[in-house]
Order: structure tokens, then sequence, then C-alpha cells
């Protein structure tokens, strides 16, 4: 997700969702970034400093006056960090920060951060709506400051409403898009990703195994990196990723309608799905009945979507030049193969993928690909996470763009 060797404070302050922050410095640990956690006095009622410093290997502050020596820290951590998130931000802390007040080191270490800062309300419904929350909340965000809009649901207080701390996932994903490069801002990337199904009755269909995680993933870097997205899924069981327009579509047939539709204003299509070649025949408006014999299942094609924006982009008048990437999925001649479709489709590029291998393909976390170029030339990065493969596509995809219209890298 990009926060690899990134500097995050992560401050927590005294509320009930303070639990879910160990989890949160987890997952920002688990993606390479250096953490490190300030609690205020309160915040110690809820999560022990333990927790966080087993999770970080770091000293924990919480205590200006009696943990503090020589190195300032309350200087320090906030000017070297890329990015300070507060989670959960209780009422209190965020009329303090609001109004300058600083008594203690997180408050403290606040008015003397250079670094971003993203703050993750969570309290009582009341409380967050009550003017004086909202009044402190809106001179935050007229200072720069990113709030993350707290989530609805039951409260601890027993009551439902707004003021739930977003599940840590969502927070990280924040994170990152607050913390990432915005280089490809101003560009539309249609992005499609999952299987396709082919009903067959009402209650039967053929599809294949792709989860749509490598699509996912790229369609949420693009985002995260300042693209307006346009996620095309196909049937999935992944959350969307934040900041992405999503399309739900089943049918191949629905896949092209959709893509189609929303190429004219695109500049660059990655076709992570796994389309399926054909269909049934016909779909048979009643369940079909068990007859004495085999089954025969008459199947037709459906269209090649790549091949069809292919011809579409050879005949551009607009000088938007877009780029299209696909994916080849294979289980033999993998090279030879991926170079085939990527001519005969008329791609920049092509990512390769062998899904016989079990850390690459469909439903792992990880991808080993081949990257095959029109202008020739084959890439091939080690084996990675699905995000660092996102990452490295859109790289690539965007540099092939800025050449097509002639600028400069
Ligand atoms: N694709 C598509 N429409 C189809 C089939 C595939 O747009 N009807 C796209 C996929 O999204 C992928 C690329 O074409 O980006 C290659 O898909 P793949 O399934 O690997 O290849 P096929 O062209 O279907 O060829 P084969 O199944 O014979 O390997």
């Amino acid at each position: 997700m990009g926060l690899r060797g990134k500097s995050i404070v992560v401050g927590v302050t005294g509320g009930i969702a303070a639990y879910k922050a160990a989890e949160l410095v987890r997952l920002l640990v688990r993606q390479e970034a250096f953490v490190r956690v300030a609690m205020t006095a309160n915040a110690l009622h809820f999560a022990g400093p333990v927790t966080f410093e087993a999770l970080t290997g770091q000293k924990v502050m919480y205590d200006m006056y009696g943990q503090e020596g020589t190195a300032m820290e309350h200087i320090r951590w906030g000017q070297e960090a890329d990015l300070v998130v507060i989670a959960p931000a209780t009422a209190n802390f965020i009329a303090k920060y609001a109004n300058g007040i600083a008594d203690d080191f997180l408050t403290t270490m606040m008015l003397a951060a250079s670094a971003r800062i993203l703050i993750c309300p969570a309290m009582n419904t009341k409380m967050l709506l009550h003017p004086a929350t909202r009044s402190n909340m809106d001179i935050l965000a007229k200072r720069g400051v990113y709030i993350m809009a707290p989530g609805e649901g039951e409260l601890a207080c027993g009551t439902s409403g707004a003021g739930r701390l977003p599940e840590p996932e969502e927070i990280v994903e924040f994170v990152a898009t607050v913390i990432s490069k915005k280089d490809l801002e101003g560009l539309k990337i249609i992005v499609t990703a999952g299987p396709t199904i082919e009903p067959i009755d009402p209650v039967r269909f053929i599809t294949n195994r792709s989860t749509g995680k490598m699509g996912y993933a790229i369609a949420g870097a693009a985002a995260r990196r300042g693209a307006a997205v346009t996620l095309i899924s196909g049937p999935t069981n992944i959350r969307s990723p934040l900041g992405v327009e999503i399309r739900s579509v089943r049918s191949a047939l629905e896949m092209r309608s959709a893509v189609i539709e929303c190429f004219s204003d695109c500049d660059m299509v990655i076709k992570a799905a796994a389309v399926s070649d054909y269909r049934p025949a016909r779909f048979l408006e009643e369940k079909m009945k068990k007859g004495p014999g085999d089954l025969v299942l008459e199947m037709v094609k459906n269209p090649d979507i790549l091949a069809e924006i292919g011809s579409l982009a050879e005949r551009e008048t607009d000088g938007r030049k877009r780029v299209l990437v696909g994916f080849a999925a294979e289980t033999h001649d993998l090279i030879e193969n991926a170079r085939s479709k990527l001519n005969s489709k008329g791609l920049d590029m092509i990512v390769a993928n062998d899904v016989s291998r079990k850390d690459a393909g469909f439903a792992t976390e990880t991808n080993l690909v081949k990257m095959l170029f029109r202008e020739g030339g084959i890439e091939e990065p080690p084996l990675m996470s699905k995000t660092d493969v996102a990452e490295l596509i859109l790289d690539r995809a965007e540099a092939i763009r800025r050449k097509k219209l002639g600028l400069s890298r």
C-alpha cells in the first residue's frame, strides 16, 4: 500500500475504541511502516502501553515528564513523521487540538508537528453531533487536517448511530491514501476484476476461480494515487477500495456493455477480469430437470472485450492515447501465449500469470508476473504482494502513457 518505510505516529486517546488501535498498529507494522505510539493518560484506562510496545518495538509515550529524556520526543516525533493518525480521537482531544491546548505529551506533540494529520473521531452520536464538536472539527478541517468520517452502527454506550471508529483496515487504507504520491491525478482509469458468471438456469451458472484480488488491488492503488477509478467488477467477496466507483456486473455481456460505455472517457484500461470465453447458448427460465441420460450443454462464444477496445483504441481520434493493459492467465507456454494475446488484442502491455502455481494467480495474496510490452522487452519482477504488483503495473502503464503523449517522465 505504499507505506513501506513511512514514519507514522499513532495517537491513542481515551475512548473504548482504543482497543482497535492495537489492530491498526499491527496492520501498519505489517505494511512495513515505522510506527510509534503516543497515548493520553485516559487512553491508559482502555489499552496498555505494553501492547503497543510489543507491536512496534518502540517506546510508547504517555507521560511527558516521567518518560522524556533529553531527546525532546514531543517536538521530534511529529516532525520526523510522514503522518500522525489519531485513532480513536475523542471529543475532548478534538476540542483541545482545535484550540491549541497542549497539556500532555500527545497534544503538545500535535502543536509542534509538521507531518500530515489524520483524525479518526469515535464517540457517542450526541457528542459527535454536538455543535461544539462539529465546530471544532470544522476548524481542524479548515486547517488541512484530514478527518475520517466515523462509521454508523452499535456503539459501546448501548445506543446505535454515527460515532463508531472505522475498522482498522479502513483506517490503513485512508492512511495510505493521505500518504500516497498523487501522480495519477486527473486520469480516468477503468479496471475490470473478478470472474464473470454465465447463467444456465435460475439456480446454476458457469464461472471460474478468479477472486478479484489483483483487480481490486490495482483499483485501490490507482485511487490512492489520485486517479478517478471505475472498477467494473464481476461477483466477488472483496470490500470495495476507498474512493473507487464500483460497477457491479455478472456476465461477460454485462461487463462488455459497462466497459464500452466508460471507454470513450478514459485514459487507461486495465483488464484484470477473468472473462468467460463462452456462455450457455440459451438461458432456461425454469430450473432444468434431471433427464435419464448425460447432458451436453451448448455454448456460444462471448465477445472478446479487450480485443474490441483494442481496435477502438487503434482508431481513436481524440488524441487521448489510451493505454490498454491486459492479463494473461496461463498454465503453459506463458510467454508465447502472452505475447500472442498482446499482439492480437492490440495492447500496450500484458501481465502474464502462471495460474498453475500455488503462490500466484487466482485467490492468492502474492503474485509472480511477467510484464510484456508492445514495444518489446519482458520485465520479470520477483514474487510480490498483489498490492506491490499493482503499484508496479500502474508505474509502467503511466510511463507508457506519458511516452505516447510525448510528456517528460
Ligand atoms: N478478455 C476479455 N474478453 C474475453 C476474454 C478475455 O476482455 N472474452 C481479456 C481478459 O480480461 C484478459 C485478457 O483478455 O485481460 C486475456 O484473458 P485470458 O482469459 O488469459 O485469455 P483469452 O483471450 O480468453 O484466451 P484463452 O482463454 O484461450 O487463454
